[in-house]
């Protein structure tokens, strides 16, 4: 087992990584959960039928009260409308100011399930478990919230959980899609902070899209590691955090202009640290960006060339709308070198609209 800690005084919380603990989940909150508190696991469709069992038997055996919601699968689920009706579920269920939320699932469901937890009778605790390799990411920080049909992740909230249990056994069942679009912030990890694990990540390519078992909790291990130092270090985003957004500029207008499909989340993330390395390397701020990003994420299967399709005026408008852009200026996080980013104010936009046009050349 491996365990990390986030410290944040009174909100710090442990991570734990390992093989086959969702079975033993009642294990991890003997010290932390009563049993007179209500629990309440919400799962998404493609999940239930393979891990909700498991830890509703577990919660179960233990003595605690549990009930569940399952929602639909897909980014849809992080609306209001779900929201509400969780809400309705547990009121009727009778959960009090002391129950706690249980995110079974992939990003969508631990930032809604979350957000539910942030603003449930002004806020109960919650407990994630990850089920996705890019949930490594969003279980870990605490930013909860839902979409609004103006803009993704527009409501929310920072809510951190008690802890993440994060059984690297469900992976497996993972499409291959995800997977790499997982490995998409695995690496961006190693990007923004950490030259040698981006080292590991290359040697080991082959054994870690095989999933094995060992590598894995390795590369959680590192992964996690890197967004532990950054949240404890700045939890609310007041600066250093924004590292985390390394290629999301670009990314989030790719997402946007496709229309949320086409590319996933990890997908658009990988395109975007290309253009990111691109765009470095044009401000003359960094050398030998591009190539190795590029190398590297494609050995995981992850597109790095922006489609024909995108018009690079289009992509620029949407970039300035980001949410770290600042009056209508492009703010973004740039590589100085692997594993080493800067934020960079008042990016030039001619050589943004350069960049762009390389991007598509990309092979
Ligand atoms: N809060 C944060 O800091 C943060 C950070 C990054 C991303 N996010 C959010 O995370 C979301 C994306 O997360 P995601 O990529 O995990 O998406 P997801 O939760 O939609 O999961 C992807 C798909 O895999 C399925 N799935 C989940 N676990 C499975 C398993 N073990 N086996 C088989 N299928 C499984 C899901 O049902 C879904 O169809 C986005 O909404 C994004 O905004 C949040
Ligand atoms: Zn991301």
């Amino acid at each position: 087992m491996k365990t990390l800690r986030v410290n944040l005084g009174e909100r710090s919380y442990p991570i734990f990584i390992d093989e086959h603990i969702l079975e033993n989940t009642a294990e991890f909150l003997k010290e932390k959960v009563r049993h007179d508190q209500r629990l309440f696991v919400v799962t998404d469709e493609h999940v239930a039928p393979l891990y909700l069992q498991p830890v509703l038997n577990s919660l179960e055996q233990a003595g605690y009260t549990v009930g569940h919601y399952i929602v639909e699968a897909g980014e849809k689920a992080k609306s209001l409308d779900v929201l509400q009706e969780i809400i309705g579920v547990a009121i009727q269920s009778g959960l009090d100011r002391n129950s706690l939320f249980l995110a079974l699932g992939g990003g969508v469901v631990g930032d809604l399930t979350g957000f539910v937890a942030a603003t449930y009778m002004r806020g109960v605790e919650f407990i994630q478990l990850p089920t996705t390799l890019l949930a490594h990411d969003s279980s870990v920080g605490g930013k909860v919230g839902v979409n609004h049909p103006l803009g993704k992740n527009m409501i929310g909230a920072f809510h951190q959980p008690l802890m993440v249990i994060y059984d690297t056994h469900t992976l497996k069942s993972l499409p291959v899609r995800e997977v790499s679009a997982g490995f998409a912030e695995v690496i961006k990890h190693g990007l923004i902070w950490d030259a040698s694990f981006v080292s590991w990540l290359e040697s080991h390519a082959e054994g870690l899209l095989r999933l094995e078992p060992d590598l894995m909790k390795q590369a959680l291990y590192r992964a996690c590691s890197v967004k532990v130092n950054v949240v404890s270090q700045d939890e609310k985003e007041q600066g250093l955090r924004a590292i985390l957004n390394l290629g999301h500029t670009f990314g989030h207008a790719i997402e946007s202009l496709s229309g949320y499909s086409g590319f996933i989340h990890g997908e658009a993330v990988s395109v975007g640290m290309v253009g990111a390395s691109l765009l470095a390397e044009r401000l003359g701020m960094a050398e030998h960006v591009f190539e190795p990003t590029r190398r590297l994420l494609k050995r995981y299967r992850l597109p790095v060339r922006l489609p024909d399709t995108f018009d690079e005026q289009e992509m620029l408008d949407v970039m300035k709308r980001d949410k770290k852009s600042k009056e209508g200026k492009l703010v973004m996080v740039l590589p100085e070198a692997i594993g080493r980013v800067q934020v960079v104010k008042g990016v030039d936009e001619t050589l943004v609209m350069e960049a762009l046009k390389q991007l598509k050349e990309v092979e």
